[in-house]
């Protein structure tokens, strides 16, 4: 692979903004109709890209086998277990042990819902650990892109995925509430920042699900953009539109699959290649 692998993190601190439906659907499409290789890493305990994905690869009965607690817990969880329990050292799980290979284009390093049952630490070892497990093995050469799905609540996989992440990507809903979740971002981004330098720079903001540009959405829209905080991150010119298929069609919620989403998520791809080339022009 001749240019680094990038890793980016797809967050917002409100829920239901469309994080996931555009991580997978700007990974999936890259994938497959631009080439790039792709992990995708689920942070997120609701583990929706991990069933999203298993169940497009079919791979239901696999997961339920090896991929939960009881079994070998083949998932993200083996990257935040305590490192040296009274018995035994827990060494750092290898990519073979938890990297589930999808297609020749697509890799997913699954989630699962045990994760509200990894404990805090109080020296912030386990936010470091996605970034530890990239480096270590050099995950960066594997891949053209490592995509995180990320919660939308302040813990410590939002931590993990903003230090492991070269870059941050914001869908959002237009709404009168469209702006806390970013601002809760930031200030979480500047946290980690003065603790540590992160290094993380923002790709921009994503519109999802929007259905028409009324009156009142324009409106909205408009005193959005007005904050500073908006110009700082920066605004992708495509959207996604509302497409019901996307949450009850017979093809899943894998952007591509249909028409109307398909053309969003071409044009969004496009603007998403743009915006990480230029920066590595700067
Ligand atoms: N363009 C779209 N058109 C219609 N429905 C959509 C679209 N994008 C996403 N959805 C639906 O909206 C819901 C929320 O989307 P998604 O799960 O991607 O959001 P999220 O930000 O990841 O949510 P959470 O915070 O719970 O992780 C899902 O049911 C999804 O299928
Ligand atoms: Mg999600």
């Amino acid at each position: 692979m001749s240019e680094n692998g990038k890793v980016v993190s797809f967050i917002n601190m409100k829920g239901g903004v469309g994080k996931t439906t555009l991580c997978i659907g700007i990974g999936e499409y890259l994938a497959n109709y631009i080439g790039k290789k792709i992990l995708f890493i689920d942070l997120d305990p609701q583990f929706n890209t991990t069933q999203s994905l298993i169940n497009e690869f079919d791979l239901e009965d696999e997961y339920l086998n090896n991929y939960t607690e009881e079994h070998e817990n083949k998932t993200i969880k083996r990257l935040f277990e305590t490192q040296t329990t009274l018995v035994r050292k827990v060494d750092m799980p290898s990519p073979d042990e938890i990297i589930v290979n999808l297609n020749d284009k697509m890799d997913l390093l699954p989630g699962t819902i045990d994760l509200i049952l990894v404990e805090s630490d109080k020296d912030g070892t386990k936010a470091k650990k996605v970034k530890k497990f990239i480096y270590e093995n050099n995950l960066k050469d594997s891949y053209d892109f490592i995509f995180i799905d990320c919660p939308p609540t302040i813990s410590v996989y939002t931590d993990a995925a903003l230090i492991a992440s070269d870059f941050y990507l914001v869908p959002i809903r237009i709404d009168r509430y469209s702006i806390l979740g970013i601002k809760l971002l930031k200030q979480i981004i500047d946290r980690l920042d003065d603790n540590e330098k992160i290094g993380i720079k923002p790709l921009g903001i994503v519109y999802t699900m929007v259905k028409d540009f009324t009156q009142k959405t324009l409106q909205l829209k408009g005193t959005f953009e007005k904050n500073e905080i908006v110009r700082e991150i920066g605004l992708f010119a495509s959207i996604t539109s509302y497409v019901n298929d996307l949450l009850v069609g017979l093809q899943g919620n894998i952007s591509s699959k249909y028409k109307k989403s398909r053309e969003d998520i071409g044009a969004i791809c496009e603007e998403f290649l743009e915006r990480v080339k230029s920066y590595e022009s700067e």
